[in-house]
């Protein structure tokens, strides 16, 4: 990409990666056709795809009406088989919440440890804690996990601490569970609401309260598998992709408009990109969000974030904030609470110009006003390498972005978005 060039124009939100991931799970459950509608078409929503057919199930793809992605029809009326292939489990983070929908669904589950970025350590005793006290056996051998339930039964289950993923699973195994669960500390990120809206929706019982994100208590009702039918269903816009284009407008410039932006999930970020000097005017009906970004010498930094759990600043644009800080004016401190090895992009920006120093293994200090410089630079993970990118749309010059399969993971098309956004972008 050439970049120092301000975006224009018009861009349309893709599905939501990490709402569609956990519904695809849910369908494996379902003993009936479901279709997931706008689901983005990146890597990982193919690979699970590939579980699901390896499960005894059936996939079939076509573009959705939106334009942007594509609609699932998943049959998992014949779903027979527990094992699942080490090849595409080891591939994705997210092959784990099929230890739940295969519990509820065949009472049995083999699976290996499961993949994902390279973003710290990612345990999952969580997960497995859930399971187990919905009456799960777990056998862990070497990298081999093999979980059976006679029959699952409901409990109430306080997490230590707070885990999406684990969350998710627990909700799955719960759905069909005999008796009612109650899952207190449960995560509360718009995907986990999502989750529980669709399989209500196929006939599970599952209450979110109206102070479910003060609280984050759930009840989940069991229902027998039976009783589960098939639904149709849209999947959410990505919060996390409209942040990344957010934090390019704000880096590179220029005024950009969103469509299909999931405007209700995204308020902490927002907030911080006002505070930043940006203008944003959006509308939550339609899904319209634009961004006047101020002048480069406006561009002000905070001074401090931390990550958090939703509804707090998300991990998964920490690293585009920390992009748009590098250009901004003033410093800012960024602390990581939740993965410990999220700063993996700060040498790839350092060579391109950036001032900024790790102070220790979870905090970072960005000093601005930087004119980053277009180097090439390689993508170690999703989210750092979407940074990478707005880093290259704010420099000057060329800037060659490369390992962008970690992207593709998450980005249906990053490159045609920016390009409609006006920048000068293009696949090697
Ligand atoms: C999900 C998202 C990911 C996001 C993350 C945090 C998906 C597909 N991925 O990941 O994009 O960055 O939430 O918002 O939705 N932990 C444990 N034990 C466990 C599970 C987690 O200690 O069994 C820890 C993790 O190491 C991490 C923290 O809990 O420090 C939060 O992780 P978790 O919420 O589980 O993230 P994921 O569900 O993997």
């Amino acid at each position: 990409m050439e970049g120092g060039r301000p975006l224009e124009g018009t861009v349309r939100i893709q599905g939501s990666k990490n709402a569609s991931l956990p519904l695809i799970a849910a369908c494996l459950l379902i003993p009936d056709k479901c279709v997931l509608e706008d689901c983005p078409d990146i890597t990982d929503t193919g690979y699970m795809s590939r579980l699901i057919t390896s499960a005894g199930g059936s996939v079939r793809r076509r573009g959705s009406l939106s334009g942007t992605g594509v609609d699932m029809e998943i049959d998992a009326r014949h779903i027979n088989e527990s094992r699942m292939p080490a090849k595409y489990v080891g591939a994705m983070r997210s092959s784990v919440i099929l230890m739940g929908a295969l519990l509820g669904r065949l009472g049995e589950v083999y699976v290996d440890y499961p993949g994902g970025c390279v973003i710290g350590e990612r345990p999952i005793d969580l997960h497995l804690y859930g399971l187990e006290r919905l009456g799960a056996q777990i056998w862990i051998e070497g990298s081999h996990i093999h979980a059976y339930a006679d029959e699952l039964v409901g409990a109430e289950i306080q997490f230590p601490s707070v885990s999406v993923g684990a969350t998710q699973n627990t909700i799955l195994a719960a759905v069909t569970a005999r008796g009612t669960t109650v899952i207190r500390n449960a995560a509360r990120e718009p995907e986990i609401t999502a989750l529980c809206d669709f399989l209500n929706r196929a006939g599970a019982d599952i209450t979110v309260p109206d102070d479910f994100i003060q609280q984050g208590k759930l009840i989940i009702k069991g229902t027998p598998l039976s009783r589960l039918h098939g639904v149709t269903c849209s999947v959410i816009p990505d919060r996390i992709v409209a942040g990344t284009y957010l934090f390019a407008g704000l880096a590179a410039g220029g005024s950009i408009v969103l469509e299909n932006t999931p405007i209700g999930h995204l308020a902490g970020v927002c907030d911080i990109i006002t505070r930043m000097g940006g203008v944003l005017s959006g509308d939550e009906e339609s899904g319209r969000l634009a961004l006047l970004a101020p002048e480069r010498g406006a561009l002000k930094n905070v001074p401090y974030i931390e990550t958090m759990a939703y509804p707090g600043f998300p991990t998964d644009l920490q690293s585009q904030l920390m992009v748009a800080a590098c250009v901004a004016q003033g410093s800012l401190t960024i602390k990581e609470t939740i993965f410990s090895s999220r700063f993996k992009i700060s040498e790839e920006l350092q060579r391109m110009g950036a001032k900024l120093a790790l102070q220790s293994e979870d905090t970072a200090v960005i000093t601005g006003g930087s004119a980053l410089e277009g180097r090439n630079v390689i993508a170690k993970e999703l989210r750092g390498g979407a940074a990478l990118v707005i880093a290259g749309l704010a420099a000057e010059g060329i800037t060659t972005v490369s390992d962008i399969c970690y992207i593709k993971r998450g980005y249906q098309d990053i490159v045609g978005d920016f390009a409609q956004l006006g920048a000068k972008i293009s696949y090697d």
